[in-house]
C-alpha cells in the first residue's frame, strides 16, 4: 500500500526563503501524478522531500502508513529518475542497473533476473554491456528508468526526466513512461507515480491527475479534462493550454436583464447559464476567458452576438491557421479549421472581420481574486 499524503508539507531553505507553503496533496495508490508548472515553483523541492533528499521544514510526509519525514532515502521504498540520468560513467549498462540491488544485498540470481526483466520491458538488452557515453540521450534515460524499475519502488518518482531529450524522443519516451505504468497496474503491482515537469503536454497527457503549482502554492488539482474545461483560476486557465487561452480585462454590462461583455465599443450577450453564473457581478471588473478554439471569426456578421476586430496576422499550422485579430487594445486569438479560414485570409489582412464566442465555453474570472466565478 503506497498511497502519498502531503500535510500542511513547507520548506523554507537555509537563506530564509520560503519555497513551499503548507501543501496538501493527497496521492492514491497506483495514481499517476503530475506536478507541472513554471520554472521555479517548487516542484523539484517538493519531490526532493518526498524522495528525503531535502529536509522538511513543516508538515508531514506520508508513503503508505508511514510518516518518512526522519526516513532516508532508501528507507522510503521510492526510486528516482532525474533529468540528468545520474549514470555511473564507469560501469556497464548492466552494472549500472543492478547496483542498487547489489547494495541491497539481493542474491545474484534475483539480481539478474530483476536486470532482465527492466532490460527487456525498456528495449535495453543490446545495450547491456554499453557504457553510458555510448549511448544516446534516449538510451541513457531509458537506462535510468530502468535503473529504478529493477527495485520494484512502491513509489516513482520522475523530475522533468524528459527535457533533455528532443521533441520526437520526449513523445515516444512519454508514451513508454505512461505504458509502463499501465503494464505495472494491470500486473497488480501497481507503483504510485509522481512525475514533475514544466511540459503540459506531458502533464495533460500522462497524469491521471495533474497539481498545477504556483509560486509554492497549489494551485488546483484536477483531472486533464477539468482542468482544461474548469480551470479554477486564471492562472490554471492561462497555464494549461496551447495557444494560450485569451484572458482579456472587461466589465459585464447589463443589457435589459441580460449581462454582457464589454469588448471594445462593441458587447456581446452572455448566455442564460454564463449570465446566473455570475449575475451578483455586473459592472464589476472581471475577466473574461475563451480558448482560441471556442472563438469563430467570419467576414460577415454573425446572426447575433458579433463583435468587430481587425484581422492581424496569421499562422498556417497546416490543418487549422491560428487568426490574430486585433480588438481595441488587445489581440486575440482564434484557431480555425484551414477549409475555413483560408477563403478569409485570401481576401488579406488588415481588414474587418467579424468574431463570436462559444459563450458555453466562456469563462469569467473575478479581477481580484482571479478565481473563476463562471463554474
Ligand atoms: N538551496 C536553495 N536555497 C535557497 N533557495 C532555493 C534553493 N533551491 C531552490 N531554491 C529556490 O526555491 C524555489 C523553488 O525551486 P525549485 O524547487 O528548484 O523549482 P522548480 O523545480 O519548480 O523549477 C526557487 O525560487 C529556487 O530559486
Ligand atoms: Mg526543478
Amino acid at each position: 500500500m503506497a498511497e502519498v499524503i502531503f500535510n500542511k508539507l513547507e520548506k523554507v531553505y537555509s537563506n530564509g526563503f520560503k519555497a513551499v507553503h503548507a501543501i496538501d496533496l493527497k496521492i492514491a495508490e497506483g495514481e499517476f501524478m503530475v506536478i507541472v508548472g513554471p520554472s521555479g515553483c517548487a516542484k523539484s523541492t517538493t519531490l526532493r522531500m518526498l524522495a528525503g533528499l531535502e529536509t522538511i521544514s513543516g508538515g508531514e510526509v506520508r508513503i503508505g502508513e508511514k510518516i518518512v519525514n526522519n526516513l532516508a532515502p532508501k528507507e522510503r521504498g521510492i526510486a528516482m529518475v532525474f533529468q540528468n540520468y545520474a549514470l555511473y560513467p564507469h560501469m556497464t549498462v548492466r552494472e549500472n542497473l543492478a547496483f542498487g540491488l547489489k547494495l541491497s544485498k539481493m542474491p545474484k540470481a534475483q539480481i539478474d533476473a530483476q536486470v532482465n526483466e527492466a532490460a527487456k520491458i525498456l528495449e535495453l538488452e543490446e545495450l547491456l554491456d554499453r557504457l553510458p557515453r555510448q549511448l544516446s540521450g534516449g538510451q541513457a534515460q531509458r537506462v535510468a528508468v530502468g535503473r529504478a524499475i529493477v527495485k520494484k519502488p512502491d513509489v516513482f518518482l520522475f523530475d522533468e526526466p524528459l527535457s533533455n531529450l528532443d521533441a520526437k524522443l520526449r513523445a515516444s519516451m512519454r508514451i513508454r513512461i505512461s505504458d509502463l505504468h499501465k503494464q505495472l497496474k494491470k500486473s497488480g503491482k501497481p507503483a504510485t507515480t509522481v512525475y514533475v515537469t514544466h511540459d503540459q503536454t506531458e502533464a495533460m497527457t500522462m497524469g491521471d491527475r495533474i497539481c498545477v503549482m504556483k509560486l509554492g502554492h497549489i494551485m488546483q488539482v484536477d483531472t486533464p479534462d477539468n482542468l482544461y474545461h474548469k480551470p479554477k483560476n486564471m492562472f490554471v486557465a492561462g497555464f494549461i493550454g496551447a495557444p494560450e487561452m485569451n484572458i482579456r480585462a472587461t466589465k459585464l454590462v447589463d443589457q435589459a436583464g441580460r449581462l454582457a461583455l464589454s469588448i471594445g465599443n462593441e458587447t456581446m450577450p452572455l448566455s442564460e447559464t454564463l449570465h446566473n453564473n455570475v449575475v451578483d457581478h455586473a459592472s464589476q471588473d472581471v475577466f473574461y476567458g475563451i480558448r482560441p478554439e471556442f472563438v469563430s471569426v467570419s467576414d460577415e456578421p454573425f446572426a447575433e452576438g458579433s463583435c468587430s476586430g481587425e484581422l492581424v496576422r496569421v499562422e498556417n499550422m497546416g490543418h487549422e491557421f491560428f487568426m490574430y485579430l486585433k480588438v481595441a487594445e488587445y489581440e486575440l486569438t482564434a484557431r480555425i479549421p484551414s477549409d475555413e479560414a483560408k477563403p478569409m485570409i485570401e481576401k488579406g489582412l488588415h481588414r474587418k472581420v467579424y468574431f463570436k464566442f462559444d459563450m458555453n465555453k466562456c469563462h469569467i474570472f473575478d479581477a481580484k481574486t482571479e478565481l473563476n466565478i463562471s463554474i
